[in-house]
C-alpha cells in the first residue's frame, strides 16, 4: 500500500519551516535571538529553545514500546495529533472521515473545526466493530477511520482481529485511540504496526501515567506518515520542561504500574458493587479507568450527586446510551462517597 497516495499534495511538497535548532543543538548558539544568560528550572534549561524533533523523548518512546525512534512522534496531549490527521490526509471540499460511535467527542469536534464532513458508522448492540459491516457502508471519499480501544464512554475493547483486517482491506488511513490501554488486559496494537501501513495508534501520557497537566500524547505509525507529521507540526510544540518530565514518567515503571493495578481492583469493586444495586439496569464490562452504567433518571442522578460535590459524566445524549452515567474510577475513598450517595439517591 502507497501511503503517499493518500496525503494531501500540498503536504506533499511542503518545504516545512527549518527552525534555528533543528539541525545542531548544541555550540555558540548565535542563531534563534533568544536570552543567552542561562535560565534553569528544574534542571531543565529555558532560554534556548527545545528541540524541535524531540529526539531524547521519541528515544524513550520508542524503548519502552519496542519500535524505532522513526515510528512515533509526541504532541501537547494526543488531541494535537488529532490536527496533523486532518492536516495532512483530510483535503477540504473531498474528503470526508468515518466515526464509530458512540465515542470521544473530540474526532468529530475536530472534524468540524477542519470543516470535513463526518460519517458516522454506529457500534453494535455490545459496542463491537464489524469491518465487514463498516466496508459495506462506508462511502468512497472516506479517508479516516477513527475508532477508539478500549472505547470511551463505553470502556470495552475493540475486536482486535476485526481491526486488523480492516487495515488490510480497506486502503484508507485507520486511527485507533489507545488513550486507555495499560488498563486493559491484553496488549496495544503497537506490536502489529509493521504488518499495516495504514494503521496509527494514539497514545497518551494523560491516564495510566498521571500527567493530563503535562500535556503529552504521541502517536506511533509507518515512518512515511510520522515524516509527514514531523512536518505539519509547530516546530517547538513541545516544550522542554513537558519532554523532560515525560522521558521520567516512562522510564519510571513502578509508579504508575502500582496505579493501574489499584485502578484495576477498584474498578471490578465498583462494577460488582453497582451490580448489586436493584435500580441499575446495567453495568458494562470495563477495560478502562472508568465504568458506564444505566439507571433510571440519569441526568437527575448525576445532579443529585453533583449537590453532594460528586462530579460524573452524563452520557445519556450519545447514541445508544440513554440513561447512562460514566464514572471514573478514583481513589479507593473517592470511590466509596461516591457508591455510598449513589446508593442513598436511588
Ligand atoms: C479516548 C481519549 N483519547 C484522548 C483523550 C485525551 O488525551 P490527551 O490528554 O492526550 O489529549 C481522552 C481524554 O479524555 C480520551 O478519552
Amino acid at each position: 500500500m502507497d501511503i503517499t497516495q493518500l496525503i494531501r499534495p500540498n503536504i506533499l511538497s511542503l518545504k516545512p519551516y527549518q527552525s534555528a535548532r533543528e539541525m545542531v543543538q548544541k555550540g555558540v548558539l548565535l542563531d534563534a535571538n533568544v536570552n543567552p544568560y542561562d535560565q534553569h528550572w528544574e534542571g531543565v534549561q529555558l532560554n534556548r529553545y527545545p528541540d524541535p524533533r524531540q529526539r531524547a523523548l521519541r528515544q524513550v518512546i520508542a524503548r519502552f514500546l519496542g519500535v524505532k525512534t522513526e515510528n512515533v512522534v509526541a504532541g501537547a496531549g494526543s488531541d494535537e495529533v488529532l490536527d496533523w490527521i486532518f492536516k495532512v490526509f483530510c483535503q477540504p471540499g473531498q474528503d470526508q472521515v468515518a466515526i464509530a460511535e458512540p465515542t470521544y467527542g473530540m474526532y468529530s469536534v475536530t472534524a468540524h473545526i477542519f470543516g470535513i464532513p463526518v460519517v458516522e458508522y454506529r457500534l453494535d448492540k455490545r459496542f463491537n466493530f464489524d469491518a465487514e459491516r463498516f466496508l459495506e457502508v462506508v462511502p468512497n471519499n472516506t479517508k479516516v477511520l477513527f475508532l477508539c480501544s478500549p472505547n470511551n464512554p463505553t470502556g470495552n475493547l475493540l475486536d482486535r482481529s476485526q481491526i486488523m483486517a480492516l487495515c488490510r482491506k480497506w486502503e484508507k488511513i485507520v486511527v485507533v485511540d489507545e488513550a486507555y490501554i495499560e488498563f486493559a488486559e491484553v496488549p496495544s496494537l503497537v506490536c502489529e504496526l509493521s504488518e499495516v501501513p495504514n494503521l496509527l495508534i494514539l497514545r497518551t501520557l494523560s491516564k495510566a501515567f498521571g500527567r493530563a497537566a503535562l500535556r503529552l500524547g504521541y502517536v506511533v505509525a509507518s515512518k512515511q506518515v510520522i515524516d509527514h507529521f514531523l512536518k505539519v507540526k509547530a516546530p517547538y510544540n513541545l516544550n522542554a520542561l513537558t519532554m523532560e518530565n515525560g522521558c521520567q514518567a516512562l522510564q519510571q515503571s513502578e509508579s504508575w504500574r502500582l496505579h493501574v493495578e489499584s485502578t484495576r481492583r477498584e474498578r471490578g469493586r465498583i462494577a460488582s458493587e453497582l451490580s448489586d444495586i436493584p435500580q441499575i439496569a446495567q453495568v458494562f464490562p470495563s477495560q478502562a479507568n472508568f465504568l458506564l452504567f444505566r439507571c433510571p433518571q440519569a441526568s437527575q442522578v448525576c445532579r443529585r450527586l453533583l449537590e453532594k460535590g460528586i462530579i460524573v459524566r452524563d452520557r445519556s445524549s450519545l447514541p445508544g446510551l440513554e440513561d447512562c452515567i460514566r464514572v471514573s474510577v478514583g481513589t479507593p475513598a473517592e470511590n466509596n462517597l461516591f457508591l455510598k450517595e449513589l446508593r442513598r439517591i436511588l
